[in-house]
């Protein structure tokens, strides 16, 4: 059986559509790094685990960091997973889980890096948007990409309905990713391309969202 911590920072619905995936992962804990974080009550209500690393307690990035890492390694998960974890991680911090970090992007890298992708997709006036679950390495939202999800843009959308659209695909993509990674199916180095074993995996998944005729 594989394990996982999940970092978040906000309402945590990837880490709620990842936990009712059932797909097999142990959850060893939830942290935030917000104590008000509405990802914590939902975890607590779950059974699982919760810990908050308050960033705003540390004097520099790398206290915060290291403290992060501490509590991280104590419980000795196989992958780390960032769901809406809206802090920058440095080096040193990834450095320590190269290979087993795993991050949801909602855009389809590598468009859009950073922050507002909506927005961004919206005034770049592509047709396709989405999502992407990558590796994470020193280079942000530049990792290897493990699953992505395309949606089309649609004629009069706003910044919230394409965000709505999006996080549709987030919930489905990034449940499908873990389960690759239970079945040990993803090839990963945490630097190169990554390859999924079997069948039915497919890289670029363009998933039609109900509201898209
Ligand atoms: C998602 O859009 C994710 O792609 C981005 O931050 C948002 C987090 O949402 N990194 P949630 O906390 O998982 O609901």
């Amino acid at each position: 059986m594989k394990s996982a911590v999940i970092l978040v920072s906000g309402r945590g619905s990837n880490m709620r559509a990842i936990v009712e995936a059932r797909t097999g992962l142990e959850v060893k804990a939830v942290i935030a790094n917000r104590p008000d974080a509405p990802a914590l009550p939902w975890a607590v209500e779950r059974g699982l685990a919760t810990r908050v690393v308050d960033h705003r307690e540390f004097a520099t990035r790398d206290a915060f960091d290291e403290r992060l890492a501490l509590e991280i390694e104590r419980l000795r998960p196989d992958l780390l997973l960032l769901a809406g974890f809206m802090r920058i991680l440095g080096e040193a911090f990834i450095g320590r889980f190269a290979g087993r970090m795993v991050n949801i992007h909602p855009s389809l890298l590598p468009a859009f890096p950073g922050l507002r992708t909506h927005r961004r997709a919206l005034e770049a006036g592509v047709k396709l948007h989405g999502a992407t679950v990558h590796m994470v390495t020193a280079a942000l939202d530049g990792g290897p990409i493990v699953a992505q999800g395309a949606v089309p843009v649609l004629a009069g959308d706003t910044e919230e309905s394409l965000a709505a659209r999006v996080l549709e695909v987030e919930h489905r993509i990034y449940p499908q990713a873990v389960r690759w990674f239970v079945e040990d199916r993803i090839e990963s180095n945490g630097r190169d391309v990554v390859q999924v074993r079997g069948t039915g995996a497919s890289h670029d998944w363009i998933v039609s969202p109900r509201n898209a005729e």
